[in-house]
């Protein structure tokens, strides 16, 4: 579905990614996980076209996508929840849904519909204001976005970031239910229990380059590479 090869990343003079390659494979959860500040959102943000300072390639669907601008990308089947998640706050739940719907173009079965049926919560609150929900309603309303908009593949940056226990686990499940849904992800996270619980596949990053790749039992079995590079 997306493959990056070496792919190098510049935030003026300071080099960030250092021949990053990485692969998401179609209906697959792959997680890209490493402490603060390694590479993580520079990585989503270079696939999503919203930096030009980079060299190396990025292939989706078969096609080279690292000279695209965004809304290309978006358009040929890209979704991205980023970490800031990207609602509008003084509209509604159902308008924010409404107009990633309208604005994409592609077809598929994520509707309003579909969405409320994914994450009930956001049914019950479809007229309050994307300003005043809690965190854990933003991150479904950012998703739900995201779905509506019928991508192939979807970006979602530290999905369970300031989430209370409970509320990781539900999120959990309802990505396993997209994924069945026939959607391919590619998130990026720092809790490695919650990674290990949806990933098939794991890359670890650490200042900017791939430390390990490997599929989830892999990782689970080398609880030392955990303890190097994650905060458990
Ligand atoms: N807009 C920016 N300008 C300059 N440096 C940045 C910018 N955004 C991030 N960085 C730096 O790039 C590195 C990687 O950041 P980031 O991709 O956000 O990491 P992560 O998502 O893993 O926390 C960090 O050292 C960070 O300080
Ligand atoms: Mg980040």
């Amino acid at each position: 579905m997306l493959e990056i090869k070496k792919l190098n990343a510049y935030y003026g003079k300071s080099h960030i990614l250092w021949d990053v390659d990485l692969k998401a494979e179609q209906n697959m959860i792959t997680a890209l996980v490493g402490r603060n500040g390694m590479g993580k959102t520079t990585t989503l943000k270079c696939i999503m076209g919203l930096i030009s300072n980079k060299t190396g390639e990025i292939v989706f669907k078969g096609e080279p996508i690292e000279k695209r601008p965004p809304y290309e990308i978006a358009k040929l089947g890209v979704g991205y929840v980023p970490d800031d998640l990207g609602i509008f706050p003084t509209l509604t739940v159902e308008e924010n849904i409404l107009i990633a719907s309208y604005l994409s173009k592609r077809e598929g079965v994520w509707d309003l519909e579909s969405v409320y049926m994914l994450f009930p919560k956001l049914k019950q609150l479809r007229n309050s204001r994307g300003g005043h929900l809690s965190g854990g309603e933003k991150k479904m309303l950012s998703i739900g976005r995201a779905l509506a908009a019928n991508p192939d593949l979807i970006l979602i940056d530290e999905p369970t970031e300031g989430l209370a226990p409970l509320i990781v686990q539900t999120l959990a499940e309802s990505l396993k239910r997209i994924k069945e849904g026939g959607i391919t992800i590619l998130l990026t996270d720092q809790n490695i229990n919650f990674v290990k619980s949806v990933s098939d596949f794991v890359y670890i990053i650490e200042e900017g380059r791939i430390k390990h790749r490997g599929t989830v039992e892999e990782i689970k079995q080398s609880p030392e590479i955990i303890l190097k590079y994650l905060t458990v």
